[in-house]
């Protein structure tokens, strides 16, 4: 009998399309959104300082182990971290703590890509002008609010536009993962980030030739939006909300502890090299966030609003800014609908990218580890990921997208980093680990990075797991602050939480039986 080859594993078809690939999944909502009001809420130019501790000590490192185990996955046709962790430590225990890695990305995939839907529905919004006449923050929050369906206005009757972006952007990143990864992920990479660059500079420049737009409100001017988000604070790095939060974001922005960088990196062949794209990734990811994310969203609002109604917007919430302060922006603008068609599309495009990085994972471990065919994959996917967001789409009032956001977009990356950073360095060993990353590449890392993995970045994660489960974990643990009537639907999410945790590890399971039968059926 002629035993079948199995068919060889996708792969990037160039090396820019990969580094393209690698910045659009890291290159996000986070970069334009996040980091800006982060910056505002925790000293400004002060707030750097963290930050690059926090990127240096954590997310560069980090990026490269993700990259290390993920090409090493590669070798061995796994583009999950089950079968990655199951070749680094031959414990039977090892794939199934690699389950994290595919619970995580499809939990944060759940939420992320339904507030991605938000920006296409605004950038549309902009272009047809729906909400202009909507002139201040209240009118937005109002506008936002009766379109996520929380209340209901002459805008928004009911949650039905929501719902049609949703599906819209959802039916989207299927597609393109449906083609694979160099005909879907590749090439959507090529088309988004030159926009996302294009855009951005564009906007950043006619931020910066805003001037005064009110000679009524001379302080009210760009210079000074400038000078708001980078005057450095440095009182405040006493507070250790500001580490957490620095080190939060850079979590966030690499897209580091997501279980998505590991799957991208396993379809790189074994000779490519690990060190300079992963540095020059994580360097374009910091472009697009400091250079181009730090000068649109707050400069623009200072300037339009001043400080002290900037900073009282800031402190609402990442989100409060893009979709409240930044329309009514628009409308004082010049051409204020393309600018604000142009703003929300950089966002969704910034978005969608991350997405499908965050749903690659699963559609590599069905693929991978189920034999499935690519399409059957992406229509089961595509099934179970919207049947999954639903809950997040109309429970979303009650409190249920922060509840995940908090147990896996904040802790359970550093609970997973901190997984696949002991099981690369300490149980692979750091020699191993040192070889495998330097396979192919084209720099040379200087050994002092050795021990600086080994201690100071577990010791520093280690310590800001324990800082944030006592600063805010137990309050978010005990429902501190959350209505009573709001209670069955945080208890709702946990047991999403959980029950994705251990579905995770149920199919991991059923995988690894389906492997050992065959492998007994093989004659010897
Ligand atoms: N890294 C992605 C972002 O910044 C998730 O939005």
């Amino acid at each position: 009998m002629t035993q079948s080859h199995p068919k060889p594993r996708e792969q990037w078809g160039t090396r820019l399309g990969l580094i393209l690939a690698m910045t659009a999944n890291a290159v996000g909502l986070g970069n334009f959104l996040r980091f800006p009001v982060q910056c505002v809420n925790n000293g400004g130019g002060a707030f750097m300082i963290p930050y690059f501790v926090a990127f240096l000590l954590l997310g560069i490192p980090l990026m490269w182990i993700e990259w290390g185990i993920g090409r090493f996955g590669g070798k061995y046709g796994h583009g999950t971290t089950p079968g990655m962790f199951h070749y680094l430590w031959k414990h039977p225990i090892a794939k199934y703590l690699g389950a994290v890695g595919l619970a995580v990305p499809f939990l944060l995939v759940i939420y992320y890509n339904y507030i991605v839907s938000w920006t296409l529905a605004y950038s549309v919004f902009s272009f047809t002008g729906k909400y202009f006449g909507v002139q201040n923050f209240q009118g937005m929050a109002d506008f936002l609010s009766a379109y996520q369906g929380k209340t209901s206005n002459v805008y928004f009757p009911s949650i039905a536009t929501a719902f049609l972006f949703f599906i819209i952007t959802h039916f989207s990143m299927m597609w393109i993962i449906s083609k694979g990864v160099s005909k879907g992920i590749e090439r959507l990479a090529k088309i988004a980030m030159p926009l996302i660059l294009v855009f951005g500079v564009f906007l950043v420049i006619r931020v910066i030739f805003l001037g005064t737009p009110d000679p009524k409100f001379p302080a009210n001017n760009i210079a000074n939006g400038f000078g708001f988000i980078w005057n450095p604070d440095f009182s405040i790095l006493k507070q250790s909300k500001v580490w957490l939060a620095a080190t939060g974001q850079i979590f966030f922005t690499l897209s580091v502890g997501f279980g998505a960088i590991q799957t991208y990196a396993s379809y790189l062949t074994p000779k490519d090299d690990v060190v300079l794209s992963g540095l020059a990734t994580c360097s374009a990811n910091e472009f697009c966030e400091v250079i181009l994310g730090g000068s649109i969203a707050i400069p623009v609002t200072v300037a339009f609003f001043g400080l002290t109604q900037t900073q009282k917007i800031a402190a609402g919430g990442a989100f409060d800014l893009g979709f409240f302060a930044m329309p009514v922006i628009f409308q004082k603008m010049a051409f204020g609908h393309l600018v604000g068609t142009i703003w929300f599309f950089l966002l969704f495009l910034a978005g969608l990218t991350s997405s499908v990085a965050m749903a690659q994972p699963l559609m590599a471990f069905f693929q991978e580890e189920f034999k499935w065919t690519r399409k059957m994959t992406a229509r089961i996917l595509g099934v179970m990921l919207f049947f999954f967001t639903l809950p997040v789409i109309f429970f979303l009032k009650h409190g249920f997208l922060n509840e995940i956001d908090f147990w896996i977009g904040t802790v359970g990356l550093v609970i997973f980093a901190i997984i696949e950073l002991v099981l690369f360095i300490w149980v692979f060993g750091q020699e191993n680990a040192w070889t495998e990353i330097h396979a192919g590449a084209d720099i040379q890392l200087p050994r002092f990075f050795l021990p600086i993995v080994k201690y100071v970045t577990l010791i520093y994660l280690g310590v800001l797991l324990g800082f944030w489960m006592f600063q805010d974990g137990w309050g978010v643990l005990t429902m501190k602050g959350v209505p009573a009537a709001d209670y069955p639907y945080i208890w709702f999410a946990r047991f999403l939480l959980v029950g994705i945790g251990a579905l995770m590890i149920l199919l991991v399971h059923i995988a690894w039986r389906k492997k050992h039968i065959i492998q007994q059926r093989i004659p010897q």
